[in-house]
């Protein structure tokens, strides 16, 4: 993949009409109140409440108090002019050990959300699955039973038959590879295991659930269905054939592995050069089954990876190269709004004409630690979007249907493993009081979403 040209100047930025204005959130990263009205615990309550494995001992306990503060929390939407708003659903609110019994209290609270987020014309767009297993389920085997697709399909379809007239647009999963590289293979997300056979087998089920999820939808549901996948373009830091292959080795890992399961259903070849014996031979009825159509996919981007081989880092025997001369967010990831341009482009080459949606962009910069009134100033962040909300208009000049975009985050939330250290939201949340301030960022994508794009042409 080569880097493409920036927007040619004085383009236009106006973006196509009817194109959606999000933000997005996840269940565990805002709601605290994880137990309230019957829910069952998730795997993040246990891994979080597991001293050592979260920064500062750190938890969703209260979180941004979302579950208490939904109402005010949507009129900030409201204010900031959002169309849309990503969510996701936490399957041990609704079904407290995952399968079996119900908990209508428990989705109750999802209810109140959609129908608040109606009212003020925003769009819903839930996720089912956004890391948080049922604990019961974990004990089960969680992602590593085969059955777990059915437990998927039969949560997912009784939330279809409650909120699918309230809700056009679901997400199955978020970020399959994070849940298997994070939680399976390195072991810093939950269920924070650390193995390489178990590795490809959670990434085949999470496929598998998708698919069988997609198929219940068919059956309950009337609107649309997607994917939500963490897309990273792969450039190789030399022209050499070890630099060339340790980047396509990337690319296999981390895009095609679910990409091509879904679209093409087979898996791309490099997965057994990774993963040696750990790589099963799946059978080919059961690829064949992952290739359900669906109606959208999801892009979640946050940077890019120049790599190089590096025979000692082991499965996929790669590094990421440092680029000196490149701004990096808090997280340590280069900031390169023309990634998210080749991402776009290059899954419109790859897998055809597929509507897609960013349903994730953002950074973590450092923001003062005490209020300073009102905007807080964040002029990183809003480089920052402004630079990949150009790249998205970029995506769109050449051709591809890009048909919305979800700023990652709403507000300040659990950063998973990293606690409250890192701030990605647009919003700003002093922990402590609870309290809401619109970061200068909120006020530029307000504008953005005013001028339907225009005012990307400034700065
Ligand atoms: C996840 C979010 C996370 C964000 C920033 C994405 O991988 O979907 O839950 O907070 O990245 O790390």
């Amino acid at each position: 993949m080569t880097p493409t040209a920036r927007s040619a100047a004085g383009a236009s930025f106006r973006f196509p009409e009817g194109f959606l204005w999000g933000a997005a959130t996840s269940a565990y990263q805002v709601e605290g109140s994880p137990l309230a009205d019957g829910a069952g615990p998730s795997i993040w309550q246990r891994f979080a409440h597991s001293p050592g494995l979260v920064k500062n001992e750190e938890h969703g306990d209260v979180a941004c108090d979302h579950y208490g503060r939904w109402a005010d929390d949507v009129r900030l939407m409201k204010d900031i002019g959002l169309t849309a708003y990503r969510f996701s659903i936490s399957w041990s609110r609704v079904f407290p050990a995952g399968t079996g019994r119900f908990n209508a209290a428990g989705l109750g609270f999802y209810e109140r959300l959609v129908d608040a987020l109606l009212e003020q014309g925003i769009q819903p767009l839930a996720t089912l699955y956004h890391w948080d297993l049922p604990a019961a389920l974990d004990d089960r085997g969680g992602w590593l039973n085969p059955d777990v697709a059915d437990w998927f399909a039969a949560y997912a379809e009784k939330v279809f038959r409650v909120l699918d007239g309230r809700v056009r647009m679901w997400a199955t999963l978020n970020e399959p590879w994070v849940v298997t590289d994070g939680g399976y293979l390195h072991g810093v997300l939950a269920p924070g295991h650390r193995n390489l056979y178990e590795t490809p087998i959670a990434s085949h089920n999470l496929m598998r659930a998708h698919a069988a999820a997609v198929r219940a939808y068919r059956a309950a549901g009337k609107h649309r269905i997607g994917l939500v996948v963490n897309l990273e373009p792969k450039y190789p830091a030399s022209q050499s054939p070890q630099d060339v292959a340790a980047t396509r080795r990337a690319d296999a890992y981390m895009n095609r592995q679910y990409l091509d399961a879904v679209f093409l259903g087979r898996y791309p070849e490099e997965m057994r050069d990774i993963f040696g014996d750990a790589w099963p031979d799946f059978p080919a009825a059961e690829l064949e089954s992952l290739r359900e159509p669906f109606d959208f996919l999801g892009v979640n981007y946050y940077t890019r990876s120049v790599t190089r081989d590096d025979p000692a880092a082991r499965p996929v025997r790669v590094a990421r190269v440092e680029q000196p001369r490149h701004a990096y967010t808090e997280t340590s990831w280069e900031v390169y709004p023309e990634g998210l341009t080749d991402i776009l482009v290059s899954v419109k080459e790859r897998y055809g004409d597929l509507p897609l949606y960013v349903t994730e962009n953002g950074a973590a910069f450092y923001d003062p630690p005490h209020p300073l009134g009102d905007p807080h100033p964040d002029p990183f962040r809003v480089a920052y979007y402004r630079g990949h909300l150009r790249a998205v208009r970029e995506a769109i000049r050449r051709g591809v249907d890009v048909r919305g975009y979800f700023a990652w985050s709403l507000l300040d939330n659990f950063e998973w493993s990293l606690g409250y250290s890192k701030r990605f939201g647009i919003v700003h949340v002093d922990y402590h009081t609870q309290k809401r301030t619109p970061k200068q960022s909120a006020r530029f994508y307000a504008d953005v979403i005013r001028t339907h794009g225009d005012a990307l042409a400034g700065g």
